[in-house]
């Protein structure tokens, strides 16, 4: 438990520049969990830990959940329906607290790159020929463009359960918020939640399409990295200041400096999605 607990601040430069300008102590203070003997951030791959269990938890139960719902509605299960939809707002209320109070990697503010910063880094990512392990290409946490993405799908999955908690069929099924909204609010919300449909399919198509490309072009193993918590980074394929941040860390964990995963945050993020779902089911 407390291996999955841990978690490492080391790679993710969201803004390269504001961390830059973090003050030595507070990137020392950081949590980190780095397997290795050394504590040189040398040119050998570094087995680093990325994904806090909470996040991949999060993640393959999101996966099963949104399976589910697709093939509830399509077999017109609709009590299944409303029952994976009330799940999956629970685990989009748990990311986006987990999402201020979580583990590094796990933090918005640590994957929310500025547009610039963004649109640089597709640009460079597209243009290059020397594909693997060029300096400055890999990320630790989630590169600029797969921030980005992940919160199109987090603010897309939003959009479609909250709809869908409000709607009504116009016959007798509504879902479990539809008493608290007008009757021309819930048929409106209705119409966006089936158009949510495909604009989901699509983002996953993409998500999927993207994960295959980096395995392909870039020989970044990102599913296997969400199924373990960790991930093997190569120090040269990282930016300067990121590479700084990785000595750092590696010093830290062998000082036993790092500090553990807030685990009561976890707790309590975790008791009011629980209840969140809760009132939702007995409504
Ligand atoms: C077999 C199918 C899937 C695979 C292999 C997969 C794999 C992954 C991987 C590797 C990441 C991390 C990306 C990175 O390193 O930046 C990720 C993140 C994510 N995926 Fe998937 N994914 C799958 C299906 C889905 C589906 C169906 C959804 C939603 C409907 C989804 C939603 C997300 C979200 C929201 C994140 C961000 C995680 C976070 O930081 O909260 N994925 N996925």
């Amino acid at each position: 438990m407390s291996d999955q607990f841990s978690a490492n601040p080391i790679g993710s430069v969201a803004e390269q520049n504001e961390q830059a300008s973090r003050p030595h102590q507070q990137i020392v203070n950081e949590q980190v969990a780095l397997d290795t003997e050394t504590p040189k951030a040398n040119s050998l791959a570094q087995k680093v830990k990325v994904w806090d269990f909470p996040l991949r938890l999060f993640h393959w139960s999101l996966v099963l959940l949104f399976i589910f719902s697709f093939v509830s509605v399509k077999i017109s299960e609709m009590d299944w329906h409303f029952k994976s939809g009330i799940l999956i707002s629970a685990l989009l209320v748990f990311r986006l607290l987990w999402g201020l109070v979580g583990s590094f990697h796990a933090k918005f503010q640590h994957f929310i790159a500025s547009p610039k910063r963004t649109f640089q880094y597709i640009f460079s990512s597209l243009i290059s020929t020397k594909r693997k392990h060029k300096t400055g290409t890999e990320y630790i946490g989630h590169n600029p463009a797969g921030g980005w993405m992940v919160v199109i799908m987090l603010v897309s999955l939003l959009v479609t359960v909250f709809t869908g908690l409000v709607s009504t069929d116009e016959i007798y099924l509504v879902g479990p918020l539809y008493g608290f909204v007008t009757e021309s609010f819930a048929l409106s919300a209705t119409s966006v939640h089936r158009f949510m449909e495909t604009v989901l399919l699509v983002l996953v198509g993409l998500h999927i399409a993207a994960i295959v490309f980096y395995r392909i072009f870039k020989q970044q193993k990102l599913t296997k990295a969400m199924i373990t918590g960790y991930k093997q980074i190569q120090p040269e394929s990282l930016n300067e200041h990121e590479r700084k941040l990785l000595e750092q860390q590696l010093h830290d964990t062998q000082s036993k400096k790092s500090n553990k995963l807030p685990v009561m945050a976890c707790l309590i993020v975790l008791a009011i999605a629980t209840g969140w779902a809760a009132w939702l089911w007995q409504l």
